[in-house]
């Protein structure tokens, strides 16, 4: 499964660049930043990532604004695949999802107006959603082998 693909499955309009204002690379980095010191600090979601993320930051921070100037501006810069990245966690649960969410949340409400708040947590709660049926549910064997 592609971010592309999800995308475009989940919301066909989700092709359109986001064309809001104050909208760019400066101000997705700033959430993307906000966010991530947001979720160090957390006591659940900190200890996950930082025993995933042990060294130098900078490129991890660097990887989640591409992602998300592809996401919200279809920029092209992130050429990543979410999915596997996550099905490595073994520690985590959906419960951590809504912590995540909570916390994007939060921080995209303190950054942007609530019209364009409301276009960034609607593609993470779509991403989230994908990424939790990939990491916690499993199609039955049938459906797997092309069955009915
Ligand atoms: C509880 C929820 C989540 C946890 C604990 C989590 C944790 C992590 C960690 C530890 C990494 C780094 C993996 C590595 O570098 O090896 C990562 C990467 C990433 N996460 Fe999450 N994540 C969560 C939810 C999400 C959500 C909801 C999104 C999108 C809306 C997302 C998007 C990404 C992306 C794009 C990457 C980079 C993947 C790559 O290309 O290497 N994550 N996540």
């Amino acid at each position: 499964m592609t971010l592309k693909s999800t995308l475009d499955r989940a919301h066909p309009v989700a092709e359109q660049p986001l064309n809001h204002a104050g909208v760019d690379r400066t101000s997705i980095g700033k959430l993307v930043r906000e966010f991530y010191a947001k979720v160090r600090q957390h006591q659940r979601l900190g200890p996950i990532f930082a025993r995933e993320i042990t060294g130098d930051w900078e490129p991890h921070l660097e990887k989640m604004t591409d992602f998300w100037c592809s996401v919200i501006l279809k920029s092209g810069d992130y050429h990543g695949r979410p999915v596997p990245a996550h099905l490595k966690l073994k520690d985590v649960t959906e419960a951590d999802f809504e912590i995540w969410l909570a916390l994007f949340r939060q921080t995209a409400a303190e950054l942007f107006a609530p019209e364009t708040a409301a276009v960034f947590v609607d593609r993470a709660e779509r991403i989230a959603t994908s990424l939790k049926l990939a990491m916690f549910f499993r199609l039955a064997p049938s459906a797997t082998a092309g069955g009915q």
